[in-house]
């Protein structure tokens, strides 16, 4: 059942974080679908503008929809992932999104703001909600490139004034991740005093708790990137990701959204150099895309133990029913 994000933000607000996967292809939808039945967890699909095009957007609503109707128990949300306007106002009118991300964050302040309140308004005239960015992640964005030194943590204060002008749904924040496998060189740690920083600002303006969006949210399990380079590939070793223990108390203070990409890229990337490294001959890509959807379906599981999204299903869906 396809709901909208608001509604999974009401039952997670503050208690867990709810997973927000990207997909590009059918093996990633059969495994998430599967990974999130098997761990009563909702979750939200993500597609990004470079999925949209790389699989076709009818290609990959048409396999979403097919999915809903193969898991019927599955409860999730349809979020466009780092969207400009242009393929915001695409979503929005397509009818089949329940938000979309603007990401307008490497505009100047005022600029950001504009733009996102264009996208707000056209959304919420068809009750889709959205999630706009503020301050800058690290890493690769799309085909926005931010170097360490020109990421930058967002400042509470200015985010009170953002959400308060724009009236978005909720706030990807910049708290000390990055896009891409290669985020903490030094110490890894999140900056849980901006998303305190945050809450206490929203409460102290009289303003509504504003769901908190944690991007860059991959752990990059060494061990991936060991299996990795022993079958063949050159992972830089000393990629470090978030550590997974801190899902769960940034979930508390408001993180309700944590986006995951790169890990399940890992996850693919792992299978398949395996498989072939271990069966030269094989030219067949059924066997190692059948290994992958059951250790992707595993992988979405764990992930949802951490986020505390695993066994919420019957939550949401009872308060989906009011
Ligand atoms: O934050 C970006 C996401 O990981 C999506 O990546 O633009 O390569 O699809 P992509
Ligand atoms: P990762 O690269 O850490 O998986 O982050 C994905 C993301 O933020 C998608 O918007
Ligand atoms: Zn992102």
């Amino acid at each position: 059942m396809i709901v909208t994000t608001a509604q999974l933000y009401k039952v997670a607000y503050g208690k867990f974080a709810v997973g927000a996967y990207n997909i590009n292809n059918m093996e990633q939808i059969l495994g998430l679908f599967r990974g999130n039945v098997q761990s009563k967890a909702p979750f939200i699909v993500q597609l990004s503008k470079g999925a949209r095009k790389y699989a076709d957007k009818r290609m990959l609503e048409a396999m979403l929809r097919t999915a809903e109707e193969i898991f019927p128990e599955a409860i999730f949300a349809v979020h466009l992932d780092h969207g400009d306007e242009e393929t915001c106002y695409d979503c929005i009118d397509s009818g089949f999104y329940s938000s979309v991300m603007i990401d307008a964050s490497h505009e100047p302040f005022e600029k950001n703001v504009a733009i996102t309140k264009r996208v707000v308004d056209r959304a919420h005239a068809k009750r889709i909600s959205v999630e706009a960015e503020l301050g800058m992640l690290g890493g690769v964005e799309e085909d926005i490139q931010v170097d360490e030194g020109h990421a930058c943590l967002t400042n509470p204060e200015e985010a009170i004034d953002f959400i308060k002008q724009t009236k978005c749904d909720s706030l990807a924040a910049a708290i000390g991740t990055s896009h891409g496998a290669y985020k903490f060189k030094g110490q890894q740690s999140l900056h849980f005093e901006v998303i305190e920083g945050i809450r206490d600002n929203l409460k102290k303006a009289g303003l509504p708790p504003t769901p908190i969006v944690m991007h860059g949210s991959s752990s990059v399990p060494r061990s991936e990137v060991e299996r990795i380079n022993a079958a063949g590939g050159k992972l830089d070793p000393s990629a470090r990701g978030v550590n997974e223990e801190e899902y769960l108390p940034a979930a508390k203070l408001g993180v309700t959204k944590v986006n995951i990409d790169t890990d399940g890229r890992l996850v693919w990337t792992r299978v398949h150099r395996e498989f072939f490294r271990d069966k030269p001959s094989e030219f067949d890509f059924r066997p190692p895309g059948t290994i992958f959807v059951e250790e992707y379906a595993n992988f979405i599981a764990h992930k949802n133990e951490k986020l505390g999204s695993a066994g919420q299903l019957e939550a949401v869906r009872a308060s989906v029913k009011k």
